[in-house]
């Protein structure tokens, strides 16, 4: 359903608030084809708003040609900035760069970051943008949890469904997503609200069970019937069931790239405006499924690439799985229980 302009500009300026934007401070905004034009006309009117001087950079779209999806995040790695020096510059400028045209996991982001540059992604419809406008209470929450991933060195995730897996934890950092950026080098993603981080290289050993109704991305669907994935040090060895099975298999084949099937990313949801349902509701290519990324109580976790995370893995296929109905021990507490939150600000339960 759309929003106004006016619900927009605030809700940008909540989020420029909130990271810290100020007079004299330089905003650019990165565009690209596919970028949303009331999110763009809104970002730039909430910083002009608070006397930033705003930039505008539109940048080529990469990949189509070899991508089998128009999800931006179906290929990654290679975007419209590499090799681009002149753009690079410019963004590295920037106190804040408002990415509405995707460049996570890209050599690139990590230069800028690295720079001090603050990087804030938002490709997500404005309706959803406005449901999940991020707060301070958002901050807490996720900050709060994130004491309790950073603590432990082991996370055993099992399910009713048959799933039963360890990953051993502390090499990678923790990926607080709570939507703003109020510190140079923080990137940031605008609907979020969960925790992440990496499994320590080839410790993934067990079996996932991918329940009906648990969800791909960037397939954006619902899985029909259970999908098992048997995990050897740290990577996918075999997955089986039907056609859910199948099709996942022949698309993560079309890489031909072996590091397409390691363990990445490894989390749970956090955010109480995020709807299972919302997957369901929307066309493929009108959302990359935030909800289901953010969702309170689910079992996130992917395969692919770890160079967000500092590693070496640069692959161009990365599979999101979020999964229902989990539960998700650290050191032997839960924070999450049969796919529900357990107080995790006091160190679960
Ligand atoms: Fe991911």
């Amino acid at each position: 359903m759309p929003v106004s302009d006016f619900e927009l500009v605030e809700a940008w300026g909540q989020v420029l608030a909130l990271s810290g934007v100020r007079a004299g401070q330089t905003v650019t905004v990165l565009t690209s084809s596919d970028t949303n034009a009331q999110t763009m006309r809104t970002a730039i009117l909430a910083a002009q708003a608070r006397g930033a001087i705003v930039n505008r950079l539109d940048l080529l779209p990469v990949n189509g040609g070899t991508s089998l999806s128009r999800d931006p995040l179906a290929f990654v790695g290679t975007t419209p900035l590499t090799g681009n020096r002149a753009a690079l510059e410019l963004l590295k400028a920037s106190d804040l760069v408002l990415d509405l045209m995707t460049l996570l996991f890209s050599a690139e982001q990590h230069e800028i970051l690295a720079a001090g540059g603050r990087i804030l992604l938002a490709v997500e419809p404005p309706e959803i943008l406005l449901r999940m406008v991020p707060t301070e209470a958002d901050r807490q929450k996720v900050l709060a949890a994130s004491k309790v991933l950073r603590a432990a060195r082991e996370m055993h995730v099992t399910s009713a469904a048959g799933t039963d897996v360890r990953f051993t934890l502390g090499d990678y950092p923790i990926l607080e997503e709570y939507g703003f950026c109020e510190r140079p080098g923080r990137w940031d993603h605008w609907p979020s609200g969960f925790l992440a981080t990496w499994s320590n290289e080839g410790t993934a050993q067990g079996r996932i069970v991918l329940d009906r109704g648990d969800i791909l991305l960037p397939q954006k669907s619902y899985v029909r019937d259970p999908v098992t994935f048997t995990i050897r040090d740290g990577y996918v060895t075999e997955i089986e069931g039907g056609l859910d099975a199948d099709l996942l298999k022949g698309y993560m084949g079309s890489f031909n790239d072996p590091e397409v099937y390691a363990i990445s990313h490894v989390g749970w949801g956090l955010q109480d405006r995020a709807h299972w349902s919302v997957l369901g509701l929307y066309d493929r290519e009108a959302t990359i499924g935030m909800d289901s990324r953010a969702c309170a109580g689910n079992f996130l976790w992917s395969t692919g690439p770890n160079n967000e995370a500092g590693g070496t893995r640069d692959t161009a296929c990365h599979i999101d799985i979020p999964m229902r109905n989990c539960t998700v021990m650290l050191d032997g507490n839960a924070v999450v229980r049969d796919g529900k939150l357990v107080n995790a600000t006091e160190g679960g339960q």
